[in-house]
């Protein structure tokens, strides 16, 4: 199984570029699935997920077709055959939810396994099926498969979110855009990758205002069309990197980050003592003095993102001072925190929040994680560890970030994958 290895003490200088959202590249995918026509994606991003979601399209029988040699432009069309997802594909990626929505307002019916508990919590979907039975759709559960149904299209509804749920959100937003009349989603989410989502809609001829606020209007069409869409640039790439040169020193320009999707971080770098600037081109980085402690809390987007909470934690690592860091959106999501404590920090977890002491160096050691994030936060702590650090199970890694130790090694980062 490959591992990466990472000599700490390198300082970064040069230039990333940000790669499109996995987070809305998995909607859009998802998208293809609501008209007949071909919906093509443009900066698609290279990783594990994407390949997972071509992979349940194909069991719907959607082709998803390369249009370009590097697999950036993918085109998606087809009819449908089979409404089922297996949980062979759910249980590696709990976003393949997200064709539940599609699914049921372009066929009337959809079997989709639960996605169950998963690394950073239990995670259920209870606000997705609720929007849809508001919307008609009949939904039972059995043998671990959510079975839903609707006579007729779905019809329009006013469903309020006790919580902005992401993906709640995105589901309800693609079935709403085919249901007949009008539907409205109060404390809708409004991340970024809605937006995307709700433009790639609109240009696939979907009636939808409010992307962005807490308020989605939907007026359902009979039937969308063919499209074009350029995926939004991946903020949380973009923030990881940010981390990296923030712990490890120096400055580097994230090619074609968006600067004002990462205001929230920017705010939190700043009180560390880390520069965040927009310059021509993308988002400038750099950290010329030492790092302070800084607290942050996480929320929903515009607040400070989950998933960049673990990245932010091992730079407050070696900050001066303490930081607290208070997780609020998911339980269970301090998975890094033993690893970090073995690689030298001193960091204590107190319900949802975590006392972090910064301590002057880290020191290498080989490490684990169990989800995404927290396994590239211990890279972004082996760049300022004295010493080897070997961050193993990389498959992890692979499921959202393209080229990592490609990308961090052409900025002066000493690191490699280890294959074998
Ligand atoms: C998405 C992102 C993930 C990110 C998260 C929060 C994708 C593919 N994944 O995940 O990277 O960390 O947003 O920004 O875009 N909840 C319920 N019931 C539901 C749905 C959610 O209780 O029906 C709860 C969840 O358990 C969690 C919270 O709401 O505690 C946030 O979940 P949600 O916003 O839905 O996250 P995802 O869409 O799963």
């Amino acid at each position: 199984m490959d591992r990466i290895r990472i000599r700490g003490g390198k300082p970064l200088a040069g230039e990333i570029r940000i790669g499109g959202a996995k987070n809305a590249a998995l909607p859009l995918l998802a998208a293809g699935l609501l008209t007949n026509e071909r919906l093509t994606l443009t900066n698609v991003p290279q990783l594990a997920d994407i390949a997972t979601m071509t992979d349940l399209l194909a069991v719907h029988g959607v082709a998803v077709e390369p249009r370009d040699e590097a697999g950036r432009v993918l085109s998606i069309g087809g009819a449908i055959t089979n409404t089922t997802a297996p949980y062979d594909i759910v249980r590696k990626m709990r976003a393949s939810i997200l064709v539940l929505g599609p699914l049921l307002a372009r066929i009337g019916e959809a079997r989709v396994s639960l996605p169950g508990g998963c690394a950073i919590g239990t995670r259920p979907v209870d606000l997705h099926l609720k929007g849809l039975e508001q919307m008609g759709a009949r939904i039972t559960l059995d043998g671990g498969y959510i079975n839903a149904e609707v006579t007729g299209r779905l019809r329009g509804g006013a469903i309020i979110l006790p919580f902005a749920s992401v993906g709640a959100t995105e589901n309800l937003l693609m079935a709403a855009a085919l249901a007949q009349g009008t539907t409205t989603i109060d404390n809708a989410a409004r991340e970024p990758e809605i937006t995307d989502l709700a433009e790639c809609l609109i240009a696939m001829g979907a009636r939808i205002t409010g992307a962005g606020s807490h308020r989605l209007t939907i007026e359902g069409v009979e039937a969308l069309h063919a499209a074009t869409h350029p995926i939004v640039p991946d903020r949380i790439e973009a923030g990881t990197y940010a981390c990296a040169a923030a712990i490890a020193g120096g400055e580097l320009l994230l090619r074609g980050a968006r600067f004002d999707h990462l205001a929230a971080l920017g705010r939190a770098l700043d009180d560390a003592g880390v520069e965040l600037s927009e310059v021509e081109g993308g988002v400038r980085v750099r950290r010329q003095n030492g790092l302070r402690g800084a607290d942050v809390m996480t929320e929903p987007y515009p607040g400070f993102p989950t998933d960049m909470q673990a990245q932010f934690m091992a730079v407050m690592a070696v900050a001066e001072g303490a930081a607290m860091i208070t997780e609020t959106i998911f339980e269970n999501r301090f998975m890094h925190v033993p690893e970090l404590n073995r690689m030298g920090a001193r960091i204590n977890v107190h319900g949802a929040s975590a006392i972090v002491r910064g301590v002057y160096a880290l020191s290498g050691a080989p490490v684990m994680a169990t989800d995404l994030r927290a396994s590239v936060s211990l890279v972004v702590a082996g760049l300022a560890a004295r010493g080897d650090t070997i961050v193993n199970r990389v498959y992890h890694l692979d499921r959202g970030y393209e080229a990592l130790e490609a990308k961090l090694a052409s900025c002066g980062a000493d690191i490699e994958r280890l294959t074998g």
